[in-house]
């Protein structure tokens, strides 16, 4: 049976008839939305669990596409508001928010300079090879230095006459996070035009700024599933010093203030699952090749190694261990990176 789509021609005009507390938020439209909800229908088939979909954010486009577009719709609106020439930004040399915060820049006009942890030895492919492309310029500074370097790049391109604007590693703050409180009013319209029902909703969590926005956004529109959060790579509070759960709330109080929504939020509105953290971030293990294989050669989708793919890793151990009834509907929110797949190609084959 061939994977059924269930919904792509849902237009954004649809959207902004419905009144949004964003609305009058500064916003640069750069994805390509709605992005498709799917059946995975083969997929699904595959493992004997419940339906699984797929909510399609590696299509947002934005030299290829990702989570990232929708935040940034939001972030390099209030860059531009505020009269900024030039973004400054940071992550690993794979970084999926680079590559998208450089595409970005690009198509509006402004100056990107990258912070990357670590060494410049790194291979140029993936993503640190599509930044070149794209025009940005890289600064490399020693693991845990990044917010430091960023801070100094600031001073010194302030003190050469131009306005920078410091975006927070993932775009993970209370204006990227609208990306994803608008996400879920894009999804609430497709489940009521497509009379869909979701019990579950999984994803990747990291920078903390999807979760942040999915589940103000969930409260605004009275989504009914469970929404779950698949950490890749962050640990619970009481075992690290950063306190991962804490920034998320934070994050999204910060929506709800900004927006004057008044929301009670709490630690207990943000479920976490950290039981796959595998050998720590960016290593390929065992269920990540598994996941990315059965979701390409069943449904003909790729997901990345870091994120997405250990996020679906997950999803596909809950399915085995039975934490979904057969007749849960199951919605995966894929949320892109997979211009990543080629620095990872020694351990994927
Ligand atoms: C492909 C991909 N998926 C998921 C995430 C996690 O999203 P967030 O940083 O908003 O938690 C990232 C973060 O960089 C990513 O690149």
């Amino acid at each position: 049976m061939h994977q059924k789509i269930i919904s792509q021609n849902l237009t954004a005009n649809t959207l902004s008839e419905v009144s949004t507390p964003f609305a009058n938020c500064a916003r640069l439209p750069l994805a390509n939305l709605p992005t498709p909800v799917e059946s995975l229908v083969q997929f699904s088939k595959s493992l004997g669990g419940p339906e699984i979909f797929i909510k399609r954010d590696d299509l947002t486009g934005l030299a290829t596409g990702g989570n990232k577009t929708r935040k940034l719709e939001f972030i390099i609106g209030d860059a531009l508001a505020k009269g900024a020439d030039t973004v400054i930004t940071a992550g690993a040399p794979q970084s999926n928010h680079c590559r998208q915060t450089a595409a970005a820049a690009a198509r509006a006009g402004l100056e990107c300079h990258l912070v990357f942890g670590g060494s410049s030895e790194s291979p140029m492919i993936g993503n640190r090879f599509l930044d070149q492309l794209l025009g940005a310029k890289e600064h490399w500074t020693p693991k845990g230095t990044r917010e430091a370097k960023m801070a100094a790049l600031e001073t010194e391109l302030t003190g050469q006459g131009r306005k920078p604007y410091v975006i927070p590693v993932g775009g993970s703050n209370s204006v990227g996070a609208l990306g994803y409180v608008a996400a879920m009013y894009e999804l609430q319209l497709q489940i009521e035009q497509f009379a869909l029902r979701f019990d579950h909703l999984i994803f990747a969590t990291s920078s903390g700024g999807s979760q942040a926005g999915l589940t103000v956004g969930s409260k605004l529109t009275n989504f009914e599933g469970k929404i779950t959060a698949i950490s890749i790579d962050q640990t619970p509070d009481n075992e690290s010093p950063f306190k991962y759960k804490e920034f998320v709330l934070d994050i999204a109080r910060g929506v709800s203030a900004n927006l004057s929504l008044g929301l009670d939020l709490s630690l207990n509105d943000f479920p976490i699952n950290y039981d796959f953290l595998g050998q720590g971030y960016g290593v390929v293990g065992d269920p990540e090749k598994e996941a990315i294989s059965m979701l390409a050669r069943t449904e003909g989708v790729l997901v990345d190694p870091v994120y997405a793919g250990r996020a679906l890793a997950g999803l596909i151990r809950l399915v085995r261990q039975n934490e979904f009834k057969s007749t849960d509907r199951v919605l995966f929110w894929h949320t892109g990176g997979e211009t990543a797949l080629h620095a990872y190609v020694d351990v994927l084959i």
